[in-house]
């Protein structure tokens, strides 16, 4: 791993053996993009993959007298507009009342082993500085008084770059800033397909694919949330590329709050891609000595198509976003009352749910929505955070020893960047929640939002959890966040910096999240908003699981969690088993399918225990003990798609331990086949070809090879005349192969 400079010709060469990031600067003092992508041979000269012509008469714009400069035709690393290119800018802006087009001209760099951390903000990080080198270029604008400073990070053996940007008013005048992304890239062609991972509410991260076309094409975010719209996530994906060859580029903000990724493709065909916070509704003052730090972009590269990226995200994650603390500890079994009672409970129902969880092996009980304010719906109490004695007269600290005493651990739900106009919190400070006194203010699922952009709100907020955390001792909290942010503005923003609010926001959503974790580093978070409204690197880097989606169906929860497993480690996926009816399609599916397909994340229960059958009450108990036998395989394990839900009536998917002696296979069949082929098997990916594997449930035992090549047979499906030999049939069908290598075994 190192970073190769060029003094003489001034290029940047970052490397570590699996990819190349290269740039230079360019004559008018401009950084160039030269290449990214597959590592390249270091050597000592790059500077003729700069290609430079002359742009086409009509648009001829001629750098300083040079026919074949023009920033119209050259890649750049971080462009600006009003010059010769015409493409969408990477940074605006400007000394406010004076006109000038900014020239960030190189100045310094500097070589920092490691990675610094990025104030305020989530990011990736090292524990150990050989793990990563930093190289920050310094460029400067003399006009503006402002130095920018870019930062790139290649980390060691993982095909990974993360860039961000930050700028410093070193003049004497105040600058405002209109966009600042955290990347651009100047990618040399367009023969890529878009994918990305769009929905909605109980619907989340649905794999979507289009071709990239000339114009501009972007997926974003406006609603103070990453959203369940779209994930700050998107991958260019070669034509010849598929789940598991050919080339993918991977690219995700580290970010919670709105986001633009953006796709311009030119004239040329350059794909110019920019990440960043959207530019929309930003304007950031910047006075005189003080700086403005972008978030974070992960850039992924990937030889080994889509699952290729997905492995790098997901051990980069693992190892370098989530809390270190967490990286190598088995998360709790959890059932959580929120299907089981909604806002219908009391405390025997509760300790009655633990103890009965607790028989079945089930380690953590969360307290859902409810047991604050007067909270009976969700009309009222958001933001009056201490409990209702009217539903647990003895008081939270109670409950927690009495759920305690089951053997269960206590979590407990909380809402903390909101309030209900029917709160005491509202009623004594109206002027808390966002928006502006006077005007409308919309409400979202009956509640307002706090204004977290001010400190003492946040402060506020951090004295009633951190008194209940102390109070309870509790093992986890599941933070939601129900509803996107409208009249985006501050009572404590004068009109001229309210383009400022939703960073803010977020920044203070992020300090309460850091103070927090660091005062109470064994509370477990789970970050949630209305189910997967926020799955985000920038969550994952405070709270280590997030709630994937409000919808436990199995068959919804094939597609939802596999188009989050695009970017997303299993381990930070919280995934339950719901009761049937389920409560968000009313369909029912057998309770080993809800199971199978829960296990491929951070596993729990959603329902109510002392409702079910003994028969469930055994097969839960086997599902509990399933899952703590192989949740360390799932956690550490690298993980493969096989079949696509998004492609047809199957999923397949698997989790093979990093020595390849242990796999978990996922086979899933949404409605069965009458009659169907007779010889069915999915083919495997990852294993050892020389090792023998035994699959436990049958007791076969098959080389690697043959499991890849071959594939593992599924058993016969039922097909109306083979009653006696079946062994599956009727629809929502699914197993979970267990295989383990024998050692030394000859076959
Ligand atoms: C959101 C969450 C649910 C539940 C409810 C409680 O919808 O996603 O899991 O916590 O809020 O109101």
């Amino acid at each position: 791993m190192q970073i190769h400079i060029n003094e003489d010709k001034q290029q940047f060469h970052l490397t570590n053996g699996h990819i190349s990031y290269i740039f230079h600067v360019m004559k008018n003092g401009q950084l160039g993009h030269l290449y990214y992508g597959k590592a390249l041979r270091h050597r000592e000269d790059f500077s003729h993959l700069q290609v430079y012509d002359v742009p086409t008469a009509a648009s001829c714009h001629i750098y300083a007298g040079d026919p074949a400069f023009s920033l119209e035709t050259v890649r750049q690393e971080y462009p600006v507009y009003g010059n010769s290119d015409f493409r969408e800018p990477a940074i605006v802006v400007e000394r406010l009342g004076v006109s000038h087009i900014p020239q960030f001209t190189y100045e310094s760099y500097r070589v920092l082993e490691g990675k610094p951390s990025l104030d305020g903000l989530p990011a990736t990080y090292v524990d150990r500085a050989e793990d990563a080198v930093t190289l920050q270029i310094m460029l400067r604008d003399e006009f503006l008084g402002a130095q920018l400073t870019l930062q790139y990070t290649i980390f060691r053996d993982k095909p990974v770059i993360t860039r961000n940007a930050c700028i410093l008013n070193e003049g004497t005048q105040p600058l405002v800033l209109d966009r600042m992304m955290g990347a651009s890239l100047d990618l040399p062609d367009k023969d890529f397909m878009f994918v990305h991972l769009a929905g909605t509410w109980s619907r989340e991260r649905y794999v979507k694919e289009r071709k990239l076309e000339t114009g501009i094409q972007s997926i974003s975010s406006i609603r103070g949330a990453s959203s369940h719209h779209h994930n700050p996530f998107m991958a260019m994906k070669r034509f010849d590329a598929t789940e598991h060859t050919g080339e993918v580029y991977g690219f995700q903000h580290v970010y919670s709050s709105n986001f633009l990724m953006q796709v311009e493709v030119d004239h040329y065909d350059v794909a110019r891609l920019s990440v960043g916070i959207h530019p929309f509704g930003f304007r950031w003052n910047l006075k005189n000595g003080e700086t403005f730090q972008t978030p974070e972009v992960v850039m992924v590269y990937s030889s080994a198509g889509l699952n290729g990226m997905s492995q790098a995200f997901h051990n980069l994650y693992r190892d370098h976003l989530i809390p270190s603390q967490w990286r190598k500890v088995e998360r709790p079994v959890l059932i959580n009352n929120w299907e089981a009672t909604y806002f219908n409970f009391d405390e025997d129902k509760l300790v009655n749910i633990a103890s009965s969880a607790s028989e079945l092996g089930i380690e953590l009980f969360v307290l859902d929505d409810g047991w604050f304010g007067k909270r009976n719906d969700d009309t009222s109490s958001l933001g009056d955070w201490f409990v209702d004695y009217a539903k647990l007269p003895n008081g939270l600290a109670s409950l927690a020893e009495k759920i305690k005493s089951t053997g269960m651990k206590f979590g407990l739900w909380f809402e903390p960047e909101m309030i209900s106009p029917n709160s005491e919190l509202y009623r004594e400070h109206p002027d808390w929640a966002v928006g502006l006194q006077g005007q409308p203010q919309t409400l979202g699922r009956n509640q307002l939002v706090l204004d977290f952009s001010r400190q003492e709100i946040v402060d506020y907020v951090y004295e009633k959890m951190a008194g209940i955390i102390r109070a309870t001792g509790l093992a986890y909290i599941k933070w939601d966040m129900n509803r996107n942010i409208t009249e985006a503005f501050s009572t404590k923003l004068a009109s001229n910096e309210q383009g400022e609010f939703f960073h803010r926001y977020i920044l203070g959503v992020y300090a309460l999240y850091e103070k927090l974790t660091s005062e109470f580093p064994h509370v477990l978070f789970e970050s949630c908003a209305g189910g997967g409204g926020r799955f985000d690197p920038g969550m994952l880097y405070y709270a280590p699981q997030a709630w994937t989606s409000d919808d436990t169906d199995a068959v919804e929860r094939l597609k939802i969690q596999y188009g989050t497993s695009l970017a997303y480690p299993l381990y930070s996926m919280g995934s339950h088993v719901s009761a049937v009816p389920n409560h968000q399609t009313l369909r029912s599916t057998p309770l080993q399918t809800r199971a199978n397909t829960a296990y491929f994340g951070t596993f729990g229960y959603e329902l109510d225990p002392l409702s079910l059958s003994d028969e469930e009450r055994e097969a839960i108990k086997i599902q509990v003990e399933f899952y703590k036998q192989y949740r360390e395989l799932i956690r550490d394990g690298d993980f493969y798609r096989l079949r696509s839900p998004f492609e047809g009536n199957e999923t397949a998917w698997m989790v093979v331990s990093r020595d390849k002696t242990e796999a978990l296979v996922g086979w899933y069949k949404v409605l069965a086949t009458p009659n169907g082929a007779k010889q069915q098997a999915i083919r495997l990916i990852g294993l050892d070809e020389s090792m023998v594997y035994e699959v436990v449930s049958s007791g076969g035992h098959y080389y690697g090879d043959e499991l890849m090549t071959v594939g593992l047979q599924l058993p016969t499906e039922f097909n109306g005349v083979n009653a006696q030999v079946a062994k599956r049939g009727g629809d929502f069908q699914s197993e979970v192969f267990y295989l383990k290598n024998i050692a030394n075994k000859k076959i």
